[in-house]
Protein backbone atom coordinates (compact mmCIF):
# COMPACT_ATOMS: atom_id res chain seq x y z
CA UNK A 1 0.00 0.00 0.00
CA UNK A 2 1.48 3.13 -1.12
CA UNK A 3 1.43 5.43 1.62
CA UNK A 4 4.29 7.47 2.03
CA UNK A 5 3.61 10.89 0.43
CA UNK A 6 -0.04 10.65 3.22
CA UNK A 7 2.34 9.76 5.87
CA UNK A 8 4.65 12.59 5.04
CA UNK A 9 1.89 15.26 5.28
CA UNK A 10 1.10 14.20 8.10
CA UNK A 11 4.73 14.80 9.76
CA UNK A 12 4.70 17.87 7.39
CA UNK A 13 1.53 19.07 9.05
CA UNK A 14 2.34 18.40 12.37
CA UNK A 15 2.87 21.70 14.94
CA UNK A 16 6.20 22.26 16.56
CA UNK A 17 7.12 24.11 19.41
CA UNK A 18 10.05 25.62 16.66
CA UNK A 19 7.87 26.14 14.08
CA UNK A 20 4.31 25.68 13.35
CA UNK A 21 3.05 23.71 10.17
CA UNK A 22 3.38 26.16 6.66
CA UNK A 23 0.55 28.32 6.32
CA UNK A 24 0.03 32.43 5.68
CA UNK A 25 1.08 33.25 8.76
CA UNK A 26 -1.35 36.31 8.97
CA UNK A 27 -4.63 37.15 7.78
CA UNK A 28 -5.26 38.13 4.26
CA UNK A 29 -8.98 40.08 4.80
CA UNK A 30 -8.92 40.78 1.09
CA UNK A 31 -8.98 37.15 -0.14
CA UNK A 32 -11.14 36.08 3.16
CA UNK A 33 -13.20 33.54 1.61
CA UNK A 34 -17.10 33.75 1.87
CA UNK A 35 -18.64 31.07 4.42
CA UNK A 36 -21.64 30.49 2.02
CA UNK A 37 -21.76 28.68 -1.48
CA UNK A 38 -24.50 29.27 -3.62
CA UNK A 39 -25.83 28.02 -7.05
CA UNK A 40 -27.01 31.04 -8.65
CA UNK A 41 -30.04 29.71 -11.21
CA UNK A 42 -30.72 26.87 -9.13
CA UNK A 43 -34.42 26.69 -7.79
CA UNK A 44 -34.81 27.67 -4.15
CA UNK A 45 -37.18 25.22 -1.97
CA UNK A 46 -37.23 27.60 1.50
CA UNK A 47 -37.50 24.92 4.67
CA UNK A 48 -39.75 25.60 7.86
CA UNK A 49 -37.78 27.60 11.42
CA UNK A 50 -38.82 25.08 13.04
CA UNK A 51 -39.87 26.17 16.68
CA UNK A 52 -38.42 24.58 19.89
CA UNK A 53 -39.65 21.51 21.41
CA UNK A 54 -39.30 20.24 25.03
CA UNK A 55 -39.18 16.28 23.95
CA UNK A 56 -37.56 14.65 22.74
CA UNK A 57 -35.42 15.00 25.66
CA UNK A 58 -31.38 14.74 25.38
CA UNK A 59 -30.57 11.84 26.74
CA UNK A 60 -33.37 9.87 25.37
CA UNK A 61 -31.90 9.60 21.96
CA UNK A 62 -29.00 7.31 23.66
CA UNK A 63 -31.70 4.48 25.07
CA UNK A 64 -32.96 2.21 22.68
CA UNK A 65 -36.51 1.97 25.07
CA UNK A 66 -36.96 5.70 24.62
CA UNK A 67 -35.49 6.50 21.75
CA UNK A 68 -38.18 8.42 19.51
CA UNK A 69 -40.50 7.31 17.27
CA UNK A 70 -39.44 7.62 13.61
CA UNK A 71 -41.22 11.01 12.17
CA UNK A 72 -43.21 10.91 8.87
CA UNK A 73 -40.77 11.92 6.22
CA UNK A 74 -42.10 15.23 5.12
CA UNK A 75 -41.21 18.98 4.48
CA UNK A 76 -41.48 19.92 8.39
CA UNK A 77 -39.23 16.81 9.64
CA UNK A 78 -36.58 17.57 6.66
CA UNK A 79 -36.48 21.11 7.70
CA UNK A 80 -36.06 19.97 10.90
CA UNK A 81 -32.97 17.59 10.16
CA UNK A 82 -31.04 20.12 8.56
CA UNK A 83 -32.38 23.21 11.23
CA UNK A 84 -30.83 20.53 14.10
CA UNK A 85 -27.52 19.54 12.01
CA UNK A 86 -25.95 22.41 9.73
CA UNK A 87 -28.34 25.89 9.82
CA UNK A 88 -27.58 28.69 11.77
CA UNK A 89 -27.49 28.96 15.36
CA UNK A 90 -26.86 33.16 16.08
CA UNK A 91 -25.20 35.72 14.95
CA UNK A 92 -22.41 37.57 16.96
CA UNK A 93 -21.32 41.18 16.28
CA UNK A 94 -19.09 43.27 17.86
CA UNK A 95 -18.76 47.15 16.43
CA UNK A 96 -19.09 46.90 12.32
CA UNK A 97 -18.22 42.97 12.80
CA UNK A 98 -20.79 40.36 11.97
CA UNK A 99 -20.56 36.51 11.70
CA UNK A 100 -22.61 33.73 11.94
CA UNK A 101 -22.65 30.99 14.03
CA UNK A 102 -23.89 27.07 13.39
CA UNK A 103 -25.16 23.91 14.75
CA UNK A 104 -22.11 22.30 13.72
CA UNK A 105 -18.52 23.53 15.00
CA UNK A 106 -15.63 24.73 12.69
CA UNK A 107 -12.13 25.47 13.51
CA UNK A 108 -11.93 28.89 12.70
CA UNK A 109 -15.53 29.28 12.13
CA UNK A 110 -14.76 28.75 8.67
CA UNK A 111 -17.00 26.38 7.58
CA UNK A 112 -15.79 24.33 4.57
CA UNK A 113 -18.13 21.66 5.10
CA UNK A 114 -21.26 21.79 2.03
CA UNK A 115 -24.34 19.30 2.35
CA UNK A 116 -26.22 17.77 -0.18
CA UNK A 117 -29.79 16.27 0.27
CA UNK A 118 -30.83 13.26 -2.22
CA UNK A 119 -34.35 11.85 -2.09
CA UNK A 120 -36.88 10.48 -3.56
CA UNK A 121 -40.42 12.74 -3.75
CA UNK A 122 -40.97 14.17 -0.06
CA UNK A 123 -44.51 15.43 1.28
CA UNK A 124 -44.98 19.41 1.07
CA UNK A 125 -41.56 19.48 -0.72
CA UNK A 126 -41.01 17.82 -3.78
CA UNK A 127 -42.37 15.94 -6.12
CA UNK A 128 -40.15 14.61 -8.09
CA UNK A 129 -36.37 12.86 -7.04
CA UNK A 130 -33.80 15.66 -6.41
CA UNK A 131 -30.19 16.42 -5.89
CA UNK A 132 -30.30 19.77 -3.87
CA UNK A 133 -27.44 21.81 -1.74
CA UNK A 134 -28.28 22.90 1.57
CA UNK A 135 -27.94 26.52 2.29
CA UNK A 136 -27.34 27.35 5.74
CA UNK A 137 -28.39 31.33 5.45
CA UNK A 138 -31.81 30.83 3.58
CA UNK A 139 -31.84 27.58 5.55
CA UNK A 140 -33.31 26.55 2.08
CA UNK A 141 -32.57 23.98 -0.71
CA UNK A 142 -31.17 24.92 -3.96
CA UNK A 143 -32.26 22.38 -6.25
CA UNK A 144 -29.26 21.26 -8.83
CA UNK A 145 -30.39 18.38 -10.67
CA UNK A 146 -34.01 16.44 -10.70
CA UNK A 147 -34.13 12.62 -12.14
CA UNK A 148 -36.38 9.93 -12.98
CA UNK A 149 -38.15 8.23 -10.33
CA UNK A 150 -37.01 4.61 -11.73
CA UNK A 151 -33.34 5.92 -10.94
CA UNK A 152 -34.52 6.65 -7.05
CA UNK A 153 -35.64 2.98 -7.12
CA UNK A 154 -32.30 1.81 -8.71
CA UNK A 155 -30.33 4.02 -6.17
CA UNK A 156 -32.16 3.78 -2.83
CA UNK A 157 -33.23 -0.17 -3.59
CA UNK A 158 -32.84 -2.35 -0.24
CA UNK A 159 -33.47 0.81 2.09
CA UNK A 160 -36.82 1.38 3.69
CA UNK A 161 -39.27 3.75 2.62
CA UNK A 162 -38.51 7.48 3.79
CA UNK A 163 -34.74 7.00 3.39
CA UNK A 164 -33.07 9.79 2.47
CA UNK A 165 -29.21 10.66 1.60
CA UNK A 166 -27.17 13.29 3.08
CA UNK A 167 -23.95 13.93 1.04
CA UNK A 168 -20.89 16.16 2.70
CA UNK A 169 -18.72 17.80 0.70
CA UNK A 170 -15.66 20.09 1.47
CA UNK A 171 -14.30 23.10 0.29
CA UNK A 172 -10.53 22.79 1.41
CA UNK A 173 -9.81 26.72 0.56
CA UNK A 174 -11.76 27.81 3.05
CA UNK A 175 -9.80 26.30 6.08
CA UNK A 176 -6.47 26.63 3.73
CA UNK A 177 -6.88 30.82 3.64
CA UNK A 178 -6.26 30.77 7.38
CA UNK A 179 -4.53 27.58 8.36
CA UNK A 180 -2.39 26.52 4.84
CA UNK A 181 -0.96 23.06 5.09
CA UNK A 182 -2.79 21.81 8.20
CA UNK A 183 -5.94 22.93 6.64
CA UNK A 184 -6.89 19.63 5.43
CA UNK A 185 -7.29 18.11 8.77
CA UNK A 186 -9.23 20.83 9.94
CA UNK A 187 -11.49 19.96 6.88
CA UNK A 188 -11.90 16.19 7.72
CA UNK A 189 -12.43 16.93 11.79
CA UNK A 190 -15.06 19.22 10.56
CA UNK A 191 -16.62 16.85 8.44
CA UNK A 192 -16.77 14.89 11.21
CA UNK A 193 -18.53 17.21 13.30
CA UNK A 194 -21.16 17.78 10.53
CA UNK A 195 -21.65 14.00 9.93
CA UNK A 196 -22.35 13.73 14.66
CA UNK A 197 -24.51 17.03 13.93
CA UNK A 198 -26.41 15.20 11.34
CA UNK A 199 -26.64 11.53 13.36
CA UNK A 200 -27.99 13.13 16.56
CA UNK A 201 -30.48 15.66 14.83
CA UNK A 202 -31.81 12.07 12.44
CA UNK A 203 -32.08 10.37 16.04
CA UNK A 204 -34.35 13.47 17.22
CA UNK A 205 -36.88 12.43 14.56
CA UNK A 206 -36.29 8.97 14.99
CA UNK A 207 -34.12 8.08 12.44
CA UNK A 208 -31.21 6.25 12.23
CA UNK A 209 -28.38 7.54 10.70
CA UNK A 210 -25.48 5.39 9.05
CA UNK A 211 -22.56 6.09 6.47
CA UNK A 212 -22.67 4.29 3.03
CA UNK A 213 -18.94 3.85 2.88
CA UNK A 214 -18.99 1.61 -0.13
CA UNK A 215 -19.30 4.16 -2.37
CA UNK A 216 -16.40 5.34 -4.10
CA UNK A 217 -15.19 9.05 -3.75
CA UNK A 218 -15.18 9.99 -7.61
CA UNK A 219 -19.01 8.05 -7.41
CA UNK A 220 -19.75 10.17 -4.78
CA UNK A 221 -18.65 13.43 -6.85
CA UNK A 222 -21.20 12.43 -9.55
CA UNK A 223 -23.96 11.68 -7.24
CA UNK A 224 -23.43 15.29 -5.54
CA UNK A 225 -22.77 17.06 -8.34
CA UNK A 226 -19.39 18.22 -6.91
CA UNK A 227 -17.97 16.92 -10.33
CA UNK A 228 -19.70 18.75 -12.65
CA UNK A 229 -16.93 21.30 -14.11
CA UNK A 230 -17.37 25.27 -12.67
CA UNK A 231 -15.41 28.50 -12.08
CA UNK A 232 -15.82 28.50 -7.99
CA UNK A 233 -13.71 26.78 -5.35
CA UNK A 234 -13.57 23.00 -5.95
CA UNK A 235 -15.79 20.95 -3.43
CA UNK A 236 -14.23 17.28 -2.64
CA UNK A 237 -17.05 15.02 -1.62
CA UNK A 238 -16.25 13.52 1.81
CA UNK A 239 -19.48 11.41 2.50
CA UNK A 240 -22.42 9.73 2.27
CA UNK A 241 -24.84 9.20 5.18
CA UNK A 242 -28.05 7.32 4.56
CA UNK A 243 -31.12 8.84 7.44
CA UNK A 244 -33.91 5.67 7.62
CA UNK A 245 -36.90 5.35 9.77
CA UNK A 246 -34.96 1.78 10.45
CA UNK A 247 -31.29 0.42 9.72
CA UNK A 248 -31.37 -2.52 7.37
CA UNK A 249 -28.77 -5.06 8.59
CA UNK A 250 -26.85 -5.74 6.33
CA UNK A 251 -27.08 -1.82 4.76
CA UNK A 252 -27.79 -1.87 0.90
CA UNK A 253 -24.92 -0.86 -0.96
CA UNK A 254 -25.97 2.06 -3.73
CA UNK A 255 -24.07 0.57 -7.51
CA UNK A 256 -21.21 1.93 -8.86
CA UNK A 257 -23.18 2.05 -12.26
CA UNK A 258 -25.94 3.69 -10.76
CA UNK A 259 -24.25 6.39 -9.16
CA UNK A 260 -22.68 7.50 -12.08
CA UNK A 261 -25.42 7.88 -13.62
CA UNK A 262 -26.06 11.12 -11.96
CA UNK A 263 -23.21 12.69 -13.93
CA UNK A 264 -25.47 13.13 -16.82
CA UNK A 265 -28.17 14.73 -15.26
CA UNK A 266 -29.40 18.24 -16.43
CA UNK A 267 -27.74 20.01 -13.57
CA UNK A 268 -28.66 23.43 -12.46
CA UNK A 269 -27.04 26.32 -10.74
CA UNK A 270 -23.36 28.23 -11.34
CA UNK A 271 -21.19 27.89 -8.15
CA UNK A 272 -20.27 31.13 -6.45
CA UNK A 273 -16.88 32.30 -6.31
CA UNK A 274 -15.85 32.58 -2.49
CA UNK A 275 -12.39 34.47 -2.75
CA UNK A 276 -10.71 36.76 -5.27
CA UNK A 277 -7.80 35.31 -4.89
CA UNK A 278 -6.15 31.84 -3.61
CA UNK A 279 -2.98 30.38 -2.57
CA UNK A 280 -2.20 26.56 -3.40
CA UNK A 281 -1.30 25.04 0.17
CA UNK A 282 -1.49 21.54 -1.69
CA UNK A 283 -4.46 20.64 0.21
CA UNK A 284 -6.17 19.34 -2.95
CA UNK A 285 -3.17 16.95 -3.45
CA UNK A 286 -3.43 15.43 0.01
CA UNK A 287 -7.52 14.90 -0.67
CA UNK A 288 -6.58 13.27 -4.20
CA UNK A 289 -4.24 10.99 -2.11
CA UNK A 290 -7.18 10.13 0.08
CA UNK A 291 -9.79 9.38 -1.78
CA UNK A 292 -11.59 5.56 -1.64
CA UNK A 293 -12.07 3.41 -4.33
CA UNK A 294 -15.64 2.13 -4.95
CA UNK A 295 -15.71 -1.29 -2.88
CA UNK A 296 -15.82 -2.75 0.74
CA UNK A 297 -15.74 -0.55 3.95
CA UNK A 298 -13.66 -0.53 6.79
CA UNK A 299 -15.75 -2.98 8.83
CA UNK A 300 -15.51 -3.81 12.72
CA UNK A 301 -13.68 -6.71 13.31
CA UNK A 302 -15.14 -7.90 17.14
CA UNK A 303 -17.87 -5.62 18.53
CA UNK A 304 -16.77 -3.58 20.42
CA UNK A 305 -17.50 -5.27 24.12
CA UNK A 306 -18.90 -2.45 25.59
CA UNK A 307 -22.30 -1.98 27.05
CA UNK A 308 -24.50 0.52 28.11
CA UNK A 309 -24.98 2.16 31.70
CA UNK A 310 -28.24 2.13 32.90
CA UNK A 311 -30.29 5.50 31.92
CA UNK A 312 -29.80 8.39 33.19
CA UNK A 313 -32.91 11.15 32.33
CA UNK A 314 -32.13 14.85 32.96
CA UNK A 315 -34.67 17.44 32.10
CA UNK A 316 -32.62 18.67 29.12
CA UNK A 317 -34.43 19.01 25.95
CA UNK A 318 -32.46 17.41 22.71
CA UNK A 319 -33.19 20.25 20.59
CA UNK A 320 -32.29 22.95 23.27
CA UNK A 321 -28.50 21.57 23.87
CA UNK A 322 -28.09 21.40 20.00
CA UNK A 323 -29.11 25.36 19.34
CA UNK A 324 -27.42 26.58 22.31
CA UNK A 325 -23.80 24.89 21.69
CA UNK A 326 -20.94 27.53 21.66
CA UNK A 327 -17.11 26.94 21.89
CA UNK A 328 -16.04 29.01 25.36
CA UNK A 329 -13.67 31.30 23.97
CA UNK A 330 -11.81 31.54 27.32
CA UNK A 331 -12.53 28.78 30.47
CA UNK A 332 -12.91 29.97 33.83
CA UNK A 333 -9.92 28.26 35.80
CA UNK A 334 -12.55 27.66 39.00
CA UNK A 335 -15.38 25.60 38.08
CA UNK A 336 -15.30 22.21 39.41
CA UNK A 337 -16.93 19.32 37.81
CA UNK A 338 -18.49 16.54 39.82
CA UNK A 339 -16.53 12.85 39.22
CA UNK A 340 -20.35 11.36 38.22
CA UNK A 341 -20.62 13.66 35.75
CA UNK A 342 -17.10 13.01 34.25
CA UNK A 343 -17.67 9.31 33.96
CA UNK A 344 -21.17 9.48 32.51
CA UNK A 345 -19.91 12.24 30.02
CA UNK A 346 -16.43 9.89 29.22
CA UNK A 347 -19.10 7.08 28.82
CA UNK A 348 -21.17 8.74 25.88
CA UNK A 349 -18.43 8.89 23.46
CA UNK A 350 -17.60 4.91 24.14
CA UNK A 351 -18.95 3.08 20.71
CA UNK A 352 -21.80 0.93 22.44
CA UNK A 353 -23.19 -1.01 19.74
CA UNK A 354 -26.23 0.56 17.82
CA UNK A 355 -26.43 3.51 20.42
CA UNK A 356 -26.17 6.98 18.37
CA UNK A 357 -23.96 8.69 17.23
CA UNK A 358 -21.12 5.93 16.72
CA UNK A 359 -23.86 3.55 15.16
CA UNK A 360 -23.23 6.02 12.08
CA UNK A 361 -19.63 4.49 11.78
CA UNK A 362 -18.72 0.35 10.73
CA UNK A 363 -15.22 0.50 11.26
CA UNK A 364 -13.76 -0.82 15.05
CA UNK A 365 -13.17 2.95 16.82
CA UNK A 366 -9.63 3.83 16.30
CA UNK A 367 -9.71 6.67 19.08
CA UNK A 368 -8.80 6.96 22.52
CA UNK A 369 -8.60 9.69 25.31
CA UNK A 370 -5.71 10.99 26.82
CA UNK A 371 -7.64 13.09 29.39
CA UNK A 372 -5.65 15.86 31.27
CA UNK A 373 -7.61 15.97 34.35
CA UNK A 374 -7.42 19.57 36.03
CA UNK A 375 -10.46 19.80 38.69
CA UNK A 376 -13.11 17.35 38.49
CA UNK A 377 -14.13 16.47 42.10
CA UNK A 378 -13.32 13.19 43.38
CA UNK A 379 -10.58 12.15 40.58
CA UNK A 380 -7.39 13.44 41.25
CA UNK A 381 -5.45 15.64 39.03
CA UNK A 382 -3.48 13.74 36.21
CA UNK A 383 -3.10 11.75 33.10
CA UNK A 384 -5.88 9.27 32.40
CA UNK A 385 -6.84 6.85 29.70
CA UNK A 386 -10.13 6.09 28.33
CA UNK A 387 -9.64 2.80 26.08
CA UNK A 388 -12.45 3.18 23.58
CA UNK A 389 -11.46 -0.08 21.80
CA UNK A 390 -10.81 -2.70 25.04
CA UNK A 391 -9.14 -4.65 22.30
CA UNK A 392 -6.45 -2.22 21.95
CA UNK A 393 -5.69 -2.18 25.68
CA UNK A 394 -2.85 -4.38 25.78
CA UNK A 395 -1.28 -2.51 22.30
CA UNK A 396 -1.66 0.90 24.53
CA UNK A 397 -0.08 -0.40 27.56
CA UNK A 398 3.07 -1.49 25.54
CA UNK A 399 3.20 1.82 23.82
CA UNK A 400 2.56 4.35 26.28
CA UNK A 401 6.16 3.68 28.28
CA UNK A 402 5.73 7.23 30.58
CA UNK A 403 2.88 6.13 33.00
CA UNK A 404 2.47 4.60 36.13
CA UNK A 405 1.22 1.19 36.74
CA UNK A 406 -2.21 1.63 34.76
CA UNK A 407 -4.67 1.70 37.86
CA UNK A 408 -8.91 2.11 38.09
CA UNK A 409 -9.77 5.63 39.58
CA UNK A 410 -11.86 5.54 42.54
CA UNK A 411 -15.79 4.36 42.20
CA UNK A 412 -15.24 4.09 38.12
CA UNK A 413 -17.84 1.76 36.95
CA UNK A 414 -16.73 -1.80 35.68
CA UNK A 415 -17.69 -0.76 32.37
CA UNK A 416 -15.87 2.55 31.75
CA UNK A 417 -12.10 1.39 30.73
CA UNK A 418 -10.72 4.15 32.02
CA UNK A 419 -6.98 4.38 33.69
CA UNK A 420 -5.06 6.29 35.65
CA UNK A 421 -1.33 6.85 34.29
CA UNK A 422 0.18 9.24 36.04
CA UNK A 423 -1.21 11.55 39.30
CA UNK A 424 -0.25 14.90 39.20
CA UNK A 425 -0.67 18.88 37.75
CA UNK A 426 -0.85 18.81 34.38
CA UNK A 427 -2.06 22.35 33.71
CA UNK A 428 1.01 23.58 32.83
CA UNK A 429 1.33 20.95 30.34
CA UNK A 430 -1.97 20.91 28.66
CA UNK A 431 -1.49 24.76 27.84
CA UNK A 432 1.95 24.37 26.40
CA UNK A 433 0.99 21.72 24.15
CA UNK A 434 -2.39 23.36 22.83
CA UNK A 435 -0.49 26.38 21.35
CA UNK A 436 -0.16 27.52 24.56
CA UNK A 437 -3.60 28.12 24.86
CA UNK A 438 -4.93 28.55 28.20
CA UNK A 439 -8.16 27.21 27.70
CA UNK A 440 -6.47 23.61 28.17
CA UNK A 441 -5.43 24.37 31.50
CA UNK A 442 -8.27 26.50 32.72
CA UNK A 443 -11.50 24.27 32.40
CA UNK A 444 -11.78 21.20 34.39
CA UNK A 445 -10.60 18.55 31.85
CA UNK A 446 -8.32 19.03 28.61
CA UNK A 447 -8.13 15.67 26.39
CA UNK A 448 -5.94 14.33 23.28
CA UNK A 449 -7.85 12.16 20.72
CA UNK A 450 -5.05 9.18 20.41
CA UNK A 451 -5.81 7.22 17.31
CA UNK A 452 -4.53 3.75 16.54
CA UNK A 453 -2.60 5.23 13.23
CA UNK A 454 -0.46 2.69 11.57
CA UNK A 455 -2.40 -0.11 11.54
CA UNK A 456 -5.51 0.90 9.91
CA UNK A 457 -3.96 3.13 7.45
CA UNK A 458 -1.61 -0.01 6.34
CA UNK A 459 -4.96 -2.49 6.58
CA UNK A 460 -7.34 -0.30 4.41
CA UNK A 461 -4.91 2.49 2.25
CA UNK A 462 -4.59 6.12 2.52
CA UNK A 463 -8.75 6.68 2.72
CA UNK A 464 -9.00 5.55 6.20
CA UNK A 465 -6.58 8.74 7.04
CA UNK A 466 -9.71 11.25 6.53
CA UNK A 467 -12.31 8.24 8.17
CA UNK A 468 -9.91 8.30 11.46
CA UNK A 469 -10.36 12.59 11.44
CA UNK A 470 -14.30 11.94 11.02
CA UNK A 471 -14.29 9.73 14.23
CA UNK A 472 -12.42 12.68 15.95
CA UNK A 473 -15.05 15.15 15.12
CA UNK A 474 -17.74 13.15 15.89
CA UNK A 475 -16.21 12.55 19.36
CA UNK A 476 -15.78 16.73 19.40
CA UNK A 477 -19.53 17.15 18.43
CA UNK A 478 -20.52 15.32 21.01
CA UNK A 479 -18.13 16.55 23.39
CA UNK A 480 -19.75 19.73 22.65
CA UNK A 481 -23.13 18.56 23.44
CA UNK A 482 -22.20 16.80 25.95
CA UNK A 483 -20.73 19.45 28.02
CA UNK A 484 -23.71 21.79 27.50
CA UNK A 485 -26.18 19.39 28.78
CA UNK A 486 -24.22 19.50 31.80
CA UNK A 487 -24.30 22.85 32.24
CA UNK A 488 -20.39 23.09 31.00
CA UNK A 489 -19.14 24.51 27.66
CA UNK A 490 -16.41 22.72 25.51
CA UNK A 491 -14.00 24.10 22.77
CA UNK A 492 -11.97 22.00 20.05
CA UNK A 493 -8.94 22.59 19.82
CA UNK A 494 -7.17 21.76 16.58
CA UNK A 495 -3.56 24.02 17.42
CA UNK A 496 -1.21 21.52 19.55
CA UNK A 497 1.60 20.67 19.08
CA UNK A 498 1.90 16.94 18.12
CA UNK A 499 5.11 15.29 19.16
CA UNK A 500 5.47 17.05 22.48
CA UNK A 501 2.35 15.48 23.41
CA UNK A 502 3.83 11.84 22.01
CA UNK A 503 6.50 12.68 24.67
CA UNK A 504 4.84 12.89 27.23
CA UNK A 505 3.21 9.71 26.88
CA UNK A 506 6.65 8.07 25.99
CA UNK A 507 5.28 7.10 22.65
CA UNK A 508 8.66 5.58 20.51
CA UNK A 509 7.04 5.46 17.04
CA UNK A 510 3.74 6.60 14.86
CA UNK A 511 1.93 3.42 15.66
CA UNK A 512 -0.36 5.71 17.68
CA UNK A 513 -0.72 9.46 16.84
CA UNK A 514 -2.53 12.40 18.70
CA UNK A 515 -5.25 13.97 15.85
CA UNK A 516 -7.55 16.90 17.76
CA UNK A 517 -7.57 18.15 21.75
CA UNK A 518 -10.51 19.29 23.69
CA UNK A 519 -11.29 21.17 26.80
CA UNK A 520 -14.33 21.13 28.92
CA UNK A 521 -15.14 23.25 31.84
CA UNK A 522 -17.07 26.68 32.73
CA UNK A 523 -16.83 29.26 30.35
CA UNK A 524 -16.58 33.00 30.65
CA UNK A 525 -18.67 35.12 28.34
CA UNK A 526 -16.84 37.49 25.87
CA UNK A 527 -19.56 40.58 27.36
CA UNK A 528 -18.32 42.72 24.12
CA UNK A 529 -19.81 40.38 21.98
CA UNK A 530 -23.78 40.77 20.63
CA UNK A 531 -25.56 38.09 20.05
CA UNK A 532 -28.62 38.55 17.40
CA UNK A 533 -30.92 35.72 16.39
CA UNK A 534 -29.93 33.12 13.92
CA UNK A 535 -33.00 34.07 10.77
CA UNK A 536 -35.78 36.85 11.22
C1 LIG B 1 -11.53 21.21 14.31
C2 LIG B 1 -11.65 22.41 15.23
C3 LIG B 1 -10.51 22.99 15.74
C4 LIG B 1 -10.62 24.09 16.61
N1 LIG B 1 -9.48 24.62 17.16
C5 LIG B 1 -9.57 25.63 18.06
C6 LIG B 1 -8.42 26.09 18.75
O1 LIG B 1 -7.30 25.59 18.56
N2 LIG B 1 -8.59 27.12 19.64
C7 LIG B 1 -9.82 27.67 19.89
O2 LIG B 1 -9.92 28.60 20.72
N3 LIG B 1 -10.94 27.22 19.25
C8 LIG B 1 -10.84 26.21 18.37
N4 LIG B 1 -11.98 25.72 17.76
C9 LIG B 1 -13.28 26.31 18.04
C10 LIG B 1 -13.75 27.15 16.83
O3 LIG B 1 -13.02 28.34 16.77
C11 LIG B 1 -15.25 27.37 16.92
O4 LIG B 1 -15.91 26.14 16.74
C12 LIG B 1 -15.71 28.36 15.86
O5 LIG B 1 -15.23 29.64 16.12
C13 LIG B 1 -17.22 28.41 15.78
O6 LIG B 1 -17.77 28.80 17.01
P1 LIG B 1 -18.84 27.89 17.73
O7 LIG B 1 -18.18 26.57 18.05
O8 LIG B 1 -19.24 28.65 18.97
O9 LIG B 1 -19.98 27.67 16.77
C14 LIG B 1 -11.89 24.62 16.92
C15 LIG B 1 -13.03 24.02 16.39
C16 LIG B 1 -12.93 22.92 15.57
C17 LIG B 1 -14.19 22.29 15.04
Amino acid sequence: MHLKPLLDYHEASKHRFEAFAAGPGYLDWATQPNPFRRYAGARMLTLEQVAESAEPGYDAIFQPDRFPAPAPLDHHSLSQLFFDSLALSAWKSTGANRWALRVNASSGNLHPTEAYLVCGPVAGLCERPMVAHYAPRQHALEVRAEFSPALWQRLSSGFPPGTILVGLASIHWREAWKYGLRAYRYCMHDAGHALCAVTIAAAGLGWHARLLDTVGSSELACLLGTSQPHTGEPEEPDLLVACMPRAPDPLPEPAADVLREFATLDWQGSANALSPAHVDWGVEAIAALARKPHGPAARAASGAGLQAWPAVQRAVALRRVIRQRRSAVAMDGATRMPRDTFYHLLERTLAVPGRVPFSALAWQPALHLVLLVHRVDGVPPGLYLLVRDPAQRARLERAITQADPWQRPAECPDSLPLFCLLQRDTRAAARAIACHQEIASDGCFSLAMLAEFRAPLERYGAWMYPRLYWEAGMIGQLLYLEAEAAGLRATGIGCFFDDPMHEVLGLPDSEFQDLYHFTVGGAVEDARLTTLPAYG
